[in-house]
């Protein structure tokens, strides 16, 4: 088969940039009915937000409370399920285990109707765009970055796949005081994680020992998972689980760039503030 060209990678739909081969148009059109359950686990994080150490770990929790299977093969990110795999995830039993990179006005309706606990993982905007920047130059189903200045025009703009960060991060914003949403940052998370495991625990009642969420955290260290990511993520492994750092952004901005930014990201206070999380 021929190599997919680097501008058929993305597609526009409602404003938005979607992963061609990940995301097509009828996987996005399907979800639109997709029936949501009060008891379902739901993870939502912008891209390179943490969304695989959160869904690791919220796995293992759910190994333990749910029953649910140990193998990590099938990631349940929704917008990469195609109509037929939909379907399937109509019969699983409960609870289900579901995460999206979507933005807030995108997840299917039912969710908030249904009331389902939403965990909202945030990272500030600035280790995200570096952490995009080389994953969009290392996965084959995105886009080469030309350099890091196109890059970052592009991540500004919002011309990425998934969409513009600020976007997504400002709609959670009038959601942090909802009872079915917890938002924890990245940030949080690489200070305190055996507290997070504890209030991700909280959150979705599930019950488990101290031992337990102990040897959870233990196990998801940027450095275990990383030695285990060819298991849970096969040849893509090292380039998921990257350099799991706060502030590699200070190897790659300008000061204007910078400066920018944080003009940028003034009005974001409560979904990416390391202070505030986890949300209670
Ligand atoms: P870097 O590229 O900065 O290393 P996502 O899973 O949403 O795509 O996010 C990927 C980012 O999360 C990568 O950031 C990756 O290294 C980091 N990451 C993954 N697991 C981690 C862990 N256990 N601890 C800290 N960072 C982790």
């Amino acid at each position: 088969a021929k190599a997919m060209k680097d501008e058929d990678k993305l597609y526009r739909h409602q404003g938005i940039l979607y992963v061609t081969v990940m995301s097509p148009l009828e996987n996005l059109q399907a979800l639109e009915t997709l029936e949501a359950r009060p008891d379902d686990v739901l993870l939502v994080a912008y891209p390179k937000c943490g969304f695989n150490w959160m869904i690791g770990m919220l796995r293992k929790m759910m190994v333990i409370t749910a029953g649910l299977e140990k193998d990590p093969e099938q990631i349940p990110v929704m917008e990469f399920l195609s109509p037929e795999m939909q379907k399937i995830l109509s019969e699983y039993p409960s609870p289900r285990l579901l995460g999206t990179h979507l933005h807030l006005k995108n997840i299917p309706a039912s969710f908030t109707a249904k009331k389902t606990k939403m965990l909202v993982v945030f990272r500030n905007p600035k280790d995200t765009a570096v952490s995009y920047y080389h994953f969009t130059n290392k996965n084959p189903v995105l886009p080469k970055a030309e350099s890091w200045d196109k890059f970052y025009s592009e991540f500004m703009s919002g011309d990425v796949g998934l969409g513009s960060y600020f976007d997504h991060a400002l709609a959670w914003e009038k959601r942090v005081d909802d009872p079915n949403v917890m938002i924890v940052t990245y940030e949080y998370l690489k200070q305190n994680l055996v507290e997070g495991v504890r209030q991700v625990c909280k959150f979705f009642n599930f019950a488990l020992s101290e031992e337990q969420i102990q040897t959870i955290a233990q196990g998801s260290t940027f450095e275990a998972m990383k030695e285990n990511s060819k298991d849970s993520h096969g040849q893509l492994g090292n380039v998921f689980f990257r350099k799991g750092e706060v502030g590699d952004w200070k190897n790659h901005f300008s000061e204007a760039q910078s400066k920018e930014m944080d003009a940028n990201s003034s009005n974001l206070a409560a979904t990416t503030s390391l202070l505030t999380r986890p949300g209670t």
